[in-house]
This record gives structure tokens, sequence and C-alpha cells, in this order.
């Protein structure tokens, strides 16, 4: 175990604190333990069930694994679905089409209310829309869109249509955008002029337009979306305003079923290499699981409840608790564009309140952002709606666990605090999962401040040492999972060799998650994050030799190397040692000049808070980066081990640099 895991394991083996759920709250919980026990005595019929129950499907699946080509599965062989069917159409036939679907908020404070008749006609309207241009089913679609309902519906629509989505988040530059396109060979973009943030207009059609100048791509159409009405460059015979194209066309459009393993999206996220891998999800068991969990770890009565996901559609959690599994289950959602410090710092907790929120699921790095901005800002609303907090994309540190439950999940109104808190659900998954893996039951667990606990029913998840061997009660080592499961990604795309090298190698017929993990004396499991070298920056993933590449491609820039430094509110933090050549290097802008090299590169969530100028980098005699020694460093340690260097001096020479 890397030495952080092992000083963060020594850190909880401290806490102790338990929560058991209400007996209110557990009488009218929809998951019960019985969950528990149906999947353990049949891990494949629970799921059939939960697929049956859970979808429609226009012809029912004959086998409902099958793994014989392992790691590449097959869930629910046979059967025929259309995943946007299932997020629409049907509840309007069962006589809901008049539940709103989406409340949206943009950060100015203009608002839309959609029900789900409406948004139904809107994908259908975009579906039209999108063959109109060409697309057919199997062809990929880019989706470099804000948080607007038009996202939702161009997903929506690729999936009815049978297209591939692959959305990439606006935060990523021209560059990274290009690379994606390039590789899924999109034949549609769908953007928009740009999206408020802060109080601006920031611009995302700039960013399509700089990553097509290039010629050599596959894009035939840019379909862009007017949100902001700032002034963009018109590309004739390319761009076409959605208004144009979308609100036009006719509002009729039968879905057609589709294949249970019929391609649903690529979403590209990063690896321990410089290039991102196009995580392939499929359709069936994907929307099952999503599903499935999203009802019962957030206990969702679709009726009643008001379910906010903080997430960004550019992100694998934006996909599955945003786009898919709300609607799928007919629940009510806020989405909101823009950022939780517009207009105030208390933007979030006066949206739970104006739209009396009741299940709510963000990040640790937010949770800490608003502890940092201190509680009164929260404690001004009132926040009585809310039912169950979720936890998802880092691992969440006890204080603001508890945190979390005592300011967001204890708040009566008017001052007063709750008895009985609402519980919170720390959910563990990845791209690569699709839903979530590891996650209490709000009406069935114990929970405790800072550990994701147990695998949802029908998961079976470990914690492995070195040789595969599961380790007992009390002690650490590596996350595996030991069966498929029906959400789990089915290769990267066009890349079926690294999808088996990547998860499927390490461990015989497990899948190797790239996570540390221990198991208290429960038997409880504690997310220590990631053993590899991936990063994990306010709850987004960064490759650290992707951006040693970015920066190696700037020509003052000799050799680099990246580590991921403990950091209080974002988790991680990016901290590069750079060293330099040229003239350029004598540059005072040296460091801010990298900096938004980096930004140009990958984009601006992967710039380095801190670079630092040294004249050599620790390697072994094999030329390997010593980055744990560099982490020592970017974390204000010294003294570590630095025997297995090739120049023992080389340490010394480092922090001599950095005195100056
Ligand atoms: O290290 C784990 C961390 O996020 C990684 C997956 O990142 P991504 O594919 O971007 O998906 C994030 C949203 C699901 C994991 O390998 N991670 C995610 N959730 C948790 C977590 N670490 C600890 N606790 C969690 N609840």
């Amino acid at each position: 175990m890397s030495e952080k895991a092992s000083a963060t394991l020594d850190n909880l083996m401290t806490e102790n604190r338990k929560f058991a759920p209400s007996p209110e709250f557990a009488a009218q919980a929809v998951a019960k333990a019985d969950k528990y026990e149906a999947a353990a005595a049949d891990r494949l019929g629970y799921w059939a069930d939960q697929a049956r129950s859970t979808l429609t499907w226009d012809k029912d699946f004959t086998e409902t694994l099958d793994f014989s080509d392992a790691p590449f599965a097959k869930w629910f062989v046979g059967g025929e679905l259309n995943a946007a069917y299932n997020a629409l159409d049907r509840h309007v036939e069962r006589g809901i089409g008049d539940r709103v679907a989406i409340h949206f908020e943009g950060e100015p404070g203009d608002q839309q209310t959609i029900t789900y008749a409406e948004l139904t006609e809107r994908v259908k309207q975009a579906a039209n829309a999108f063959e109109g241009l060409g697309v057919k089913k199997g062809d990929r679609v880019a989706v470099y869109l804000p948080m607007i309902p038009e996202a939702v519906v161009t997903m929506l629509a690729c999936a009815r249509i049978g297209a591939i989505h692959s959305v990439v988040f606006g935060g990523f530059s021209a560059e990274a955008l290009r690379s994606r396109i390039d590789d899924a060979e999109a034949k549609l973009v769908v953007t928009s002029d740009g999206t408020w943030r802060r109080g601006k207009a920031s611009s995302l059609k700039d960013a399509v337009d700089a990553s097509l100048e290039k010629p050599g791509h596959t894009v035939e159409n840019v379909v862009v979306v007017q949100r902001t009405g700032q002034d963009i460059v018109w590309n004739e015979g390319l761009d076409r305003w959605w208004s144009d194209v979308v609100d036009v066309a006719s509002k009729e459009h039968t879905a057609v079923p589709h294949d249970s393993e019929h391609p649903l999206f690529i979403l590209y996220t990063s690896g321990t290499t410089g290039k991102p891998k196009g995580i392939l999800h499929t359709t069936g068991g994907y929307l099952v699981q999503t599903a499935v969990t999203h009802r019962d770890t957030f206990d969702i009565h679709p009726e009643s409840d008001v379910y906010w996901c903080t997430a960004d559609i550019g992100w694998i959690t934006g996909h599955s608790y945003v786009t898919y599994a709300p609607l799928v289950n007919g629940s009510t959602q806020l989405m909101y564009e823009g950022t939780p410090d517009t207009p105030g710092r208390d933007r979030w907790a006066s949206l739970v309140e104006k739209y009396g929120v009741t299940v709510m699921y963000t990040a640790p790095t937010a949770i800490r952002t608003m502890m940092k901005w201190g509680r009164e800002l929260v404690d001004a609303h009132d926040l009585s709606s809310i039912r169950v907090l979720g936890s998802v994309g880092e691992p969440i540190n006890p204080e603001a666990w508890m945190w979390y439950r005592d300011v967001f999940g204890s708040n009566a109104g008017g001052g007063k605090r709750r008895e009985n808190p609402a519980p919170i659900v720390d959910t563990w998954w990845q791209t690569e999962t699709g839903a979530h893996m590891i996650a209490p039951l709000p009406g069935v667990t114990e929970t405790k401040p800072g550990s994701a606990q147990v695998p949802v029913p029908g998961i079976t998840v470990d914690v492995v040492d070195e040789t595969g061997q599961s380790v007992g009660n009390g002690q650490g080592g590596l996350l595996v999972i030991r069966d498929p499961w029906p959400s789990m990604a089915r290769t990267i795309w066009k890349d079926p060799e690294r999808f088996k090298d990547t998860y499927w190698s390490r461990f015989d017929g497990m899948y190797f998650a790239g996570d540390g993990a221990k198991k208290d004396d429960d038997g409880d499991i504690w997310l220590l994050g990631r053993v590899d070298d991936v990063m994990n920056v306010s709850g987004h993933r960064l490759s650290t030799t992707e951006i040693e590449s970015a920066l190696v491609s700037h020509p003052a820039v000799a050799e680099a190397a990246v580590v991921g430094a403990a950091d209080e509110t974002t988790g991680e933090a990016v901290v590069a040692f750079v060293i330099l050549r040229g003239e350029e290097a004598a540059k005072d802008t040296i460091v801010e000049e990298l900096r938004a090299h980096v930004g140009k590169e990958i984009g601006p969530i992967a710039k380095p808070r801190t670079i630092l100028v040294v004249p050599e980098l620790p390697k072994t005699r094999s030329g390997k980066i010593v980055r744990r020694l560099l982490k020592d460093i970017a974390e204000g340690r010294t003294g570590g081990d630095a025997s297995t260097l090739a120049d023992q001096s080389v340490m010394q020479q480092i922090t001599e640099a950095l005195k100056k």
C-alpha cells in the first residue's frame, strides 16, 4: 500500500461512529434488507427480476448473462428495448405525462418546468432533426453542452435512434474535444453558443470552431443551441441553429427497439497513460443497474421526491444519475446550470429551499468548499425538505460527512434542528462500473462517517492483497469486483486489448478497480484513493501522464513529472515538477505560461495548482521517475527513502533549488 493510503487508513481506524436509520425512515424505505437476501440467494435471478420489473422490454431476454467471452460481457441477451422510450414515452402512456421531469434553473435565474409529456415531445423533435441531418443507428454524436435541458434532450434523442453519444465535458479544451471527436469519428456535434458562469457568458462554440479548424475530421453538421446570445463565428455549410432544425421538427417519432447490447454511449476518462479511454456502455444492463441503484440507494419515491444531482452531464454521474436513471424511474429532478457561488455563496441552499429538494447528490469537494464558506449561509435557509443525502467521486472525510449531516441533513427550518437527520449514502463507483457498486441502503444500513461500506445488492466486491487473496477484517489492500455486473463497461472503444490489460490482467477473473481500500472490523469497506497514476481533483479524474505530456509539448520544458498532492478542499491538487530548457526558460512568466498551456491542451480543470522548476528529477537506475519522493516534497515532507535512486544527490539538489 502507498504511504498516503496507509496514513489515511490509520486515521480512519479511529472513526467508530454509527448512525442507524430511524424506524420511520426504515418503515417507508423502498429497499428493505430482504433485497440483500434475494440477491445473495440467486444473483442472476435477482438481476433478471430487477430488469423485468424496472424496465419495459419490447422483447424479453432469453439469458441473463453470457460471460463466455470474458471479460466481454453480454447482459439480458436477446432482449430488445429503447432507452428513450423507457425514460419518457412509457410514463406518458401510463398517465403521468403531467409530472415534472425537469425543473431547470439557469444561473441568471431563468426557469423552465418541463413535464414528461413535454420532454418526450422535445426528444422526438430532436430525434427527427438528427435523423434529418443523416444520423443513423450506430453513428457517433459528440455533445459539448452546458447543463441545460437540451443536453438531456440530445442524449435521449441519440439513444432513441440508436446513435451513440459521446459527451465531452465543457471544461475540456478544443484539443481535447478534437481528439475525442476523432477517436469516435463523430458525424454530428451538438453545442451551444455558451453558458452562464459567474454572471458572464462563457463561450463553448469557440472551442468547437477551433477543434474543427484543422481538416480531416468526420463532422458533417454542428447544431448550436442559443443559450447566451453572445456573438459567435458562423461556419456556413456546417453550423445550424437548434431552433432551425429541432424546434421546427415533427413531434411524432416512434421509438424502435434496440438490442440489449446495442451501444448507448462512449465516455472518455483518464487512465494511466496519456491517451483517454473511450469507455463503452450498452443499453439493457446499464439502464437496469442505474435505475435500480438510483431508486434503492436514494430511496426514491417518484411521485413525491424532488431529486437533485449536482454533477455535470460531462461526467458519468451526470449520465447515470441525471440523464438516465431519474427519468427511467419517472422522478422529478432539478437541473442547475451555474456555479454554487453566484450570485451568492448560498445559491445551492437557496435552490434546495426554493424547489423543496428531498434528495441531494453531490461531491465531497463541494461539501468541503461550503464548510469553508461557513454554515451560516446554509443555516439561513429552510432545508427541511431534505430526506436523503448522497456523496460521490472521492473519499469523503468523516469531518465533511458529519458537517453534511449536521448542516444539510438536520436543518428543520426556522433555525430548528431535526431529531432524525437525513441519512447519508456514500456511493463508490466509476465511469467503468456505470452505476453504484458500494453504497449503504438508507433504510437498512447503519451508516459510518467516511465509509461507502457495503456492496449494493447483487454486486460482489472484495479487498485483496497483491497476490489476489482476500484480506481479513481490519486490513487494507486493493479493491476488486469478483463477478460481472449489469452496468459494467463492455470495452474501450476501438481498443479491446487495453480493456483487458487495464482491468482484467492484474488478477485472474477479477475486475481491478485501481483503488486502495480496507475492510474494517465489521467487514465494511473504506475507500483510500487511487493506487495508480490517476489523480482525483475535486472529484474529477485526471491522469498524471496526460498532464506530463501536455507540459513537455511546450518548447521550454525538457522534462516533467506530475503528482497529486493532498489538498484540503479539492482532495488532491496537481503539482508539477519541470526541468526547463532554451531561452524561454529564463522568462519570469514561464510558470503562468505553462499553466495556461496545460489549460489549452487539456482544459482548465487540469491546470497544475503548483509548478516547481527543478534541476533534476528523482529516477531509478532504469529511468523511472520516483513520484513518491516528489509527492513528499509537494506535501511538505522530507527524508523519504531515496536509496533506489540512480543519483543519490538529486533530492538534495531539488530541495536546494526550491529554497531559492
Ligand atoms: O478513486 C475512485 C473515486 O473516483 C474514481 C472514479 O472516477 P470516475 O470514473 O471519474 O467516476 C467518478 C464518479 C463515480 C474511483 O476509482 N471515487 C468515486 N466515488 C468514490 C470514490 N472514492 C471514494 N469514495 C467514493 N464514494
